[in-house]
C-alpha cells in the first residue's frame, strides 16, 4: 500500500503534549482553548478535524500580490493550527495541501507550490518533531518529484513515534483517485485469491485507502466561503459535520479554530439513527 504506515494511536487515549512549540505564540484574546477543555472534561469536541485550506489566491489578489504570496502566507498559518490541536483535544488534523486537480493551474503556480512544499518540510521538520507531531502524507506520490518524496519520507520516519498530534498532509490527493487506487489493490488481492469477493464489504474497502490508520474525520472545515468538498476525503467524511466559513485561509486563526471545535461539541450526531 502507498498509504501511511504504522498503527494509529489507541482509540480514546488522550494525547499528551510532549513539548512546547519552539516559538510559542503569545496570549490570545477571546475563548481560551485551555478553558474549553477544563470546562468540558468529557471532551465532546472533534477528535479528527480535516481542513480544506482555501482562499490563498484571493487573499493575495486583495493585496495586489501574486497568488504564490498567498500560498506562502497560508503555509505560515499551518503551524498555529497544529499547535492548537492538543490544547483543544484534537488528536488528528488532516489538511488539503494539493489536489489531483491542482495540476491544472499554471505551470508557475504548480512549480511554486511544489517548491513551497519542499521548503516547508525542510524548514518545519525540526519544529514539528520537537512539538511531538506525527506527520503522515496521503495522496498519490507518482507525480511528485524525487526530492519532495524523500523529504516526505524522512519526515514520516522521523516523527513516527510522536503522539502529541497526528498531522496528515494531503498532497496530490483526490478522493476519487484514492478510491480508484484502493479498488485496484483490492481487485489485485481478489485476483490473487487472498481476498474473497463475498468478503468485500464497507469494512474492507477503507483498509485499502491511504487513510487506513486514521479515524474518520468528525469535522471538516472549509475556508473562503465556498460550500463544496472538492474531492476531499469522500469516503471518510460520510458522517462528518461540515463548517463552511468565509475567512480566507491566511486569516484563519487559533480563535476561530477553537470556536468551530467548541460549537461541534454542541451538535447532536445520530449517524443515521434516532436519538434514544
Ligand atoms: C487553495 O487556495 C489552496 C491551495 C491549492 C494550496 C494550499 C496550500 C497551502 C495552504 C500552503 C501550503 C501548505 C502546506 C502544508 C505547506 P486557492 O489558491 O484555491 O485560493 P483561491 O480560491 O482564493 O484562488
Amino acid at each position: 500500500m502507498t498509504g501511511p504506515s504504522g498503527p494509529a494511536n489507541a482509540p480514546g487515549g488522550r494525547l499528551v503534549c510532549q513539548r512546547a512549540w519552539p516559538q510559542r505564540l503569545g496570549q490570545h484574546a477571546g475563548l481560551s482553548p485551555k478553558d474549553l477543555v477544563i470546562a468540558n472534561p468529557a471532551h465532546t469536541g472533534p477528535r479528527h478535524v480535516a481542513i480544506i485550506m482555501d482562499g490563498n489566491g484571493r487573499w493575495a489578489t486583495q493585496r495586489g500580490r501574486p497568488r504564490l504570496f498567498g500560498h506562502h502566507a497560508g503555509a505560515r498559518r499551518v503551524r498555529e493550527v497544529v499547535q492548537t490541536c492538543p490544547d483543544i483535544g484534537v488528536e488528528y488534523l488532516t489538511i488539503f495541501a494539493f489536489s489531483t486537480e491542482n495540476w491544472k493551474r499554471t505551470q508557475v503556480e504548480v512549480a511554486g507550490l511544489m517548491s513551497l512544499f519542499r521548503r516547508y518540510i525542510s524548514k518545519e521538520t525540526r519544529a514539528l518533531n520537537e512539538f511531538g507531531a506525527r506527520v503522515r502524507f496521503i495522496g498519490d506520490r507518482v507525480r511528485l518529484d524525487a526530492k519532495l518524496i524523500s523529504l516526505m519520507d524522512e519526515l514520516e520516519t522521523l516523527t513516527a513515534s510522536n503522539n502529541t498530534v497526528n498531522l496528515t498532509i494531503a498532497l496530490n490527493y483526490g478522493g476519487r483517485d484514492e478510491v480508484a487506487r484502493a479498488t485496484k489493490r483490492l481487485a489485485q488481492d481478489v485476483a490473487e485469491g487472498t481476498l474473497l469477493p463475498q468478503d468485500v464489504d464497507e469494512e474492507t474497502l477503507p483498509k485499502y485507502l491511504d487513510t487506513y490508520v486514521l479515524p474518520d474525520p468528525d469535522l471538516v472545515i472549509r475556508t473562503s466561503g465556498e460550500a463544496r468538498i472538492s474531492n476531499f476525503l469522500l469516503w471518510q467524511s460520510a458522517y462528518a459535520e461540515y463548517e463552511f466559513i468565509d475567512t480566507l485561509w491566511p486569516d484563519f486563526s487559533r480563535e476561530e479554530f477553537t470556536r468551530l471545535c467548541a460549537s461541534y461539541g454542541g451538535r447532536d450526531r445520530r449517524f443515521g439513527g434516532v436519538k434514544q
